[in-house]
């Protein structure tokens, strides 16, 4: 098996031993960044970001590591307005330029699926850096990379998932790489803030077991001290295809501000039993009305209180940027690792550059499994309104075939029932 040539737009797309020899990769490029060797392993490749949202980390982390590897760089930030894009052009078409110009290609842009669509417009490699709300691999590389460097190993390993794990992509490829790695997973999320159903579906194949916290009740039941989550009044509305019943897509209407003194118990309980908690923002952007997110941004917040009452070990990540959910209090405990975190960054990137020009081969045997594409769905719509099947008028819907009922659509995994 080789990574050259290959796209990344799921943290499915590469096999387990596939991101090991990533993961293996980045070591060496750490240390020999830390001995200052100068690296030419790419000279005379180009590399084009093109990011149709913001980005801090992701866009120059990904710059940094194509200079250190003796590379170039053609950087498109705000290529909503600054691209043609603008004037309407089509990602399709986008594409189909860049590709003539460039080694490899790194795209962030706010359409679910809107990466996949670009890679089979490509004939260089795609690097998603964020589609949507559906997944963002290469920050799952790095947050396992830092687990792995920080804990020692990944397998076994206790790590709390905490936020909004409905809109946040991030997670969505960690959990995926978590249970496929066979970690210990906690979701903590308020009421309809928790993981969607297609991620729910798709960890069922890993026979994933997830503990969950989103209510008192479920806290109590387990035994523990604790304590309390923020209640949260929903409706439902039921979304149609064209081929068949459509799944459930709930939206809060309300939630109630949480009380802080038994939050305070609930989060160290949990401290004291994990080896990392993982906390992320409230994605505002991706919120029905800004008023939701408030108490339920309120009801998860690290503090140094919190942090004392914690394992000496646990390693407190984020894939940043940070709202209200890290305090500032926390950042000098050696525990806070999200800055260090975000270095890792660079080394990672680079051996993902690497492996994907072919610079460097990786010794793998085993690649992703493969899965069929559904035959005979004419007619049938992906029913995530953001997928971008329902945005780019050429791209026809595709999905594979999970069971004779259930279809995934080959852009954004979302699930739908056939009847
Ligand atoms: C994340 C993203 O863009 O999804 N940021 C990042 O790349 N490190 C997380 C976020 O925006 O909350």
């Amino acid at each position: 098996m080789t990574l050259a040539g290959r796209h990344l737009i799921s943290i499915n797309d590469f096999s387990n031993e596939e991101i090991e020899a990533v993961l293996n990769l980045a070591d060496e490029m750490s240390s020999a960044l830390e001995k200052g060797k100068r690296l030419e392993l790419c000279q005379g490749k180009e590399l084009y970001t093109v990011f149709y949202e913001p980005s801090t980390r992701t866009r120059s982390s990904f710059e940094t590591a194509m200079h250190r590897l003796g590379g170039t760089v053609v950087s498109h930030a705000e290529a909503q307005v600054t691209s043609s894009v603008a004037k309407g052009e089509s990602i399709a078409d986008t594409i189909r330029v860049l590709e003539r110009y460039a080694d490899v290609i790194v795209m962030r842009h706010p359409l679910d699926g809107s990466t996949r669509l670009a890679a089979e417009h490509s004939s260089v490699p795609v690097i998603s850096g964020g589609d949507g709300a559906h997944e963002h691999p290469t920050q799952t590389l790095l947050d396992l990379y830092t687990i792995r460097k920080e804990k020692g190993a990944i397998r076994g390993k206790s790590v709390a998932l905490c936020g909004d794990l409905r809109h946040g992509r991030t997670v969505h490829s960690l959990v995926i790489a978590l249970a496929r790695f066979e970690a210990k997973i906690t979701c903590i999320a308020p009421p309809d803030f928790g993981l969607p159903d297609h991620i729910r579906d798709i960890l069922k194949a890993y026979r994933c077991k997830l503990t969950e916290y989103e209510s008192l009740e479920d806290i109590v039941a387990e035994g523990s001290l604790v304590l309390h989550q923020p209640r949260v009044e929903s409706r439902e509305s039921r979304v149609e295809s064209r081929g068949g019943r459509g799944t459930p897509e709930r939206s809060v209407s309300r939630l109630q501000t949480p009380n802080s003194r038994l939050q305070t118990g609930f989060m160290s309980f949990l401290l004291e039993n994990l080896d990392v908690l993982y906390f992320t923002r409230l994605q505002r952007e991706r919120l029905p009305t800004r008023e939701i997110g408030g108490a339920a941004e309120e009801s998860y917040r690290i503090n140094r209180q919190l942090l004392e009452k914690s394992r000496d070990d646990a390693l407190i990540m984020h894939p940043l940027p940070r709202t209200g959910e890290l305090a500032y209090e926390v950042d000098h405990d050696k525990r806070a690792a999200y800055f260090r975190q975000a270095g890792y960054g660079v080394p990672v990137r680079m051996a993902l550059i690497a492996l994907l020009l072919g610079a460097v081969e990786a010794r793998v045997s085993e690649g992703p499994k493969e899965t069929k594409l559904a035959k005979d769905v004419c007619g049938v719509r992906c029913l995530n309104p953001r997928c971008v099947t329902n945005a780019e008028c050429y791209a026809a819907a595709k999905f594979y075939q999970v069971n004779p009922q259930l279809l995934r659509c080959y852009y954004c995994d979302w699930m739908v029932r056939v009847v």
